[in-house]
């Protein structure tokens, strides 16, 4: 049984007083959602702030991004120690880092290896474009972003890896894939393209997570399919009422799938 992963992409909002703000006012409710994975991941600059403030807490702490390199000449660049002198998750391959800054499988592909490397967990975003989605590249776009963003990886970690569908196609339209889409994306392409890079066991115990405007309304119907593992949340993280009512949906589903 999987254990549901809800990941709240802050993007790039927040200060440093305004993150404590929203984890003052959400970490108490959070931490009582016993069963769930809930980790947080707001821009660098707020890092150390929120991490102090989850000392002794079950939120875990993520990064939007990362470089693959320890340390040299990269200006603007954070090198994986240096995340994970505060988290143990990071978000590797988002749409909008693929889009607007460039990555590419391979950068991507680079930075899942160095976060295994560190000891980070990596969340690996894949998904189709709506120019790919409407002329039916789906399932070769993702079964190549998940080949070459995981070649070579680590197998040791392959069961701690969790990846993230991310239909682009759905980001700001206001129209989220429906749950039927999602389910069969992961179950026809996603947990076949795991079996095939780490084998059938390891591909059973990934986690995916559905991306793309899930919302206290909708998360429920995500997450009450079994391919579904939780969600990496971007706008409605940062609405404390919202955000917890995701991570209750995901409790929720834990114990009408674990009757199953
Ligand atoms: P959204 O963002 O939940 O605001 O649609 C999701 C994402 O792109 O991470």
């Amino acid at each position: 049984m999987r254990i549901p992963l809800v990941a709240g992409n802050w993007k790039m909002n927040k200060t440093v007083a305004e993150a404590r703000d929203l984890v003052f006012k959400m970490a108490i409710q959070l931490r009582e959602i016993r069963g769930v994975e809930k980790v947080l991941c707001p821009p660098f600059p707020a890092l150390v702030a929120v991490s102090s403030l989850l000392v002794g807490t079950d939120i875990g702490l993520g990064a939007q991004n990362m470089h693959w390199e320890a340390k040299g000449a990269f200006t603007g660049e954070v090198a994986p120690n240096m995340v994970k002198e505060f988290c143990n998750y990071v978000i590797i391959g988002h749409s909008e880092r693929r889009t607007y800054f460039g990555e590419t499988d391979e950068s991507v592909n680079k930075k899942v290896r160095a976060a295994q490397a560190s000891d980070l967990t990596p969340i690996v975003c894949v998904g189709e474009t709506l120019e790919q989605y409407e002329s039916n590249q789906t399932g070769e776009v993702v079964a190549r972003q998940m080949k070459l963003g995981l070649a070579d990886t680590d197998p040791a970690q392959a069961a701690r890896l969790v990846v993230a569908y991310e239909p682009v196609w759905a980001i700001g339209t206001g129209r989220a894939s429906t749950a039927d889409n999602a389910e069969g994306v992961v179950r026809d392409l996603i947990r076949p393209a795991l079996t095939e890079l780490f084998g059938a066991d390891a591909a059973q115990s990934i986690r995916v997570l559905y991306c793309v405007s899930v919302t206290a309304a909708n998360a429920a119907e995500y997450f009450a399919r079994p391919e579904i593992d939780g969600a990496l949340v971007g706008g409605a993280s940062l609405k404390v009422d919202d955000f917890i009512e995701i991570a209750k949906a995901a409790r929720a589903s834990l114990m009408s799938k674990s009757m199953n």
